[in-house]
């Protein structure tokens, strides 16, 4: 069976490694990145990501990585993984998926297209009438980034909207060893499909701006929205899951997937309230944290600071919507001086990029010298492991602002420390 993946990004490479870790002997990966192709050939991947980078490692005698498209002619199925990015009224930018489309209708006069990126409801219906010979199947991905071939290999549901029973058992037999491990199967129209993907990641940010509003609550009534949540999520039917309080989401899906989702709604007339709050809520949420750092610096201007964390989240490089940004525009906007760490060079770069006049360190304890205050914006394990020691050598002031609770109030002894929806404390050793 010849089956090309076409967009690889780490959507199309989980599912390379996935295909190809699973019974495929070859499997063609098509990206028109030509400088990509070279470095992904020289198992060079742009992403960090142990595992997926581990099996393509392994199994790279059954990838062809191409950017020819006369490599990938009269395939059994073509799977999309292109990017769909917001353009600047939210709605999704489908020019790569027109694209991909475009080559295959040249190499191919019919088969199987399986659309793995996330597209607005409807995609797969337009594609259907374009197409002739061509059965359109959609199969939403639910990978978190860092984690992309895990999610991949152990999902906790595989969602497949198409017409014909001979598509739906044809993802049956690609994903064998999910029906042999009691994955449930969700067989559905492709519009099911495509709004489940986008229920499912608006719920999850949704569950995030819930704990971060209550946080807001907790820290305003004397509560600790840490024990609040932990027993919140101890019930089944809520879940510990993205109870997190902190800066709020950012990454390429949850805040694009959202502006998406809304986007959709408004076109048939409606108004989705809780998606829009959810939203709202995690544009403020930086605000109302960059207002305690105010509350106790009233002036910041000259003021050093410390950005611990530039990527959106841990253990990534990326930086798209990341709260570093946010954070660096606002602290600049009112004159205090910045360091920053993030243990990703590919972060450190990205950053730069943005804000070429902040000094970035490739170890944090360089960062934090001579700072006044530090504040942790992501929850790198090695924030979470801060020495005071080495704070009290480094820094000249005794203030942390922690954006993702990593500790419990009362951690440090010669430090205040802030975090979110908790009391702040004051260090009990002068
Ligand atoms: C998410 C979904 O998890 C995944 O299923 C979907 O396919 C794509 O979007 P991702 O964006 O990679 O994946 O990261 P995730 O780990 O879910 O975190 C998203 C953001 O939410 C990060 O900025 C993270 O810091 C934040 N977050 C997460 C919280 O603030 N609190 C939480 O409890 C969890």
């Amino acid at each position: 069976m010849k089956l090309v993946i076409i967009g690889l990004g780490y959507v199309g490479l989980a599912n390379v490694a996935y295909l190809v870790s699973h019974g495929q002997k070859c499997v063609v990966a098509f990206d028109c990145d030509e400088a990509k192709i070279s470095s992904l050939k020289a198992n060079h991947f742009p992403f960090k990501e142990p595992a997926l980078n581990d099996v393509l490692r392994k199994e790279c005698k059954k990838v062809v990585y191409t950017s020819d498209a006369k490599d990938i002619t009269d395939a059994d199925a073509y799977f999309l993984a292109v990017g769909t990015p917001n353009k600047e009224d939210g709605t999704a930018d489908l020019s790569f998926l027109n694209n991909a489309v475009d080559t295959i209708e040249k190499v191919s006069k019919g088969s199987r297209i399986v659309i793995r990126s996330t597209v607005p409801v409807g995609t797969a219906k337009k594609l259907k009438d374009r197409l002739s010979g061509f059965s359109i199947i959609s199969m939403p991905e639910f990978l978190a980034e860092g984690r992309s071939y895990e999610d991949e290999s152990s999902p906790y549901r595989i969602v497949v909207g198409a017409e014909a029973s001979a598509d739906f058992e044809f993802v049956r037999n690609l994903r064998k060893n999910d029906v042999n491990n009691g994955v449930p199967f969700y067989y559905m129209s492709n519009e099911s499909a495509e709004l489940t993907k986008y229920a499912s990641n608006i719920f999850l940010s949704m569950k995030i701006s819930y704990v971060n509003e209550m946080a807001r609550l907790a820290e305003a009534l004397g509560a600790d929205i840490t024990d609040v949540a932990l027993a919140m999520g101890a019930d089944p039917r809520i879940g510990h899951a993205m109870l997190k309080a902190g800066l709020g989401y950012g990454g390429s899906c949850f805040p694009k997937d959202g502006m998406a989702l809304l986007e959709t709604a408004s076109k048939e007339n409606l108004s989705l309230l809780l998606p829009q709050a959810a939203a709202a809520i995690n544009v403020s949420q930086p605000l109302y944290f960059f207002k305690k750092i105010e509350k106790r610096f009233p002036t910041l201007s000259g003021v050093k600071i410390a950005l611990l964390g530039l990527a959106y989240k841990a253990g990534t490089s990326d930086l798209r919507n990341a709260l570093s940004l946010v954070l660096a525009k606002l602290f600049l906007a009112k004159g205090a001086a910045l360091s920053a760490y993030d243990p990703s060079e590919g972060a450190r770069k990205a950053f730069a990029q943005a804000y070429p006049s902040i000094q970035l360190f490739a170890n944090k304890d360089d960062a934090l010298k001579g700072a006044d205050a530090l504040v942790i914006v992501t929850e790198e394990g090695e924030f979470a492991q801060l020495d005071e020691t080495t704070l009290l050598k480094e820094m000249n002031g005794r203030v942390i602002f922690d954006g993702r609770n990593l500790y419990l109030p009362r951690h440090f002894h010669y430090f205040e420390y802030i975090s979110i929806g908790r009391a702040p404390t004051k260090p009990d050793i002068e």
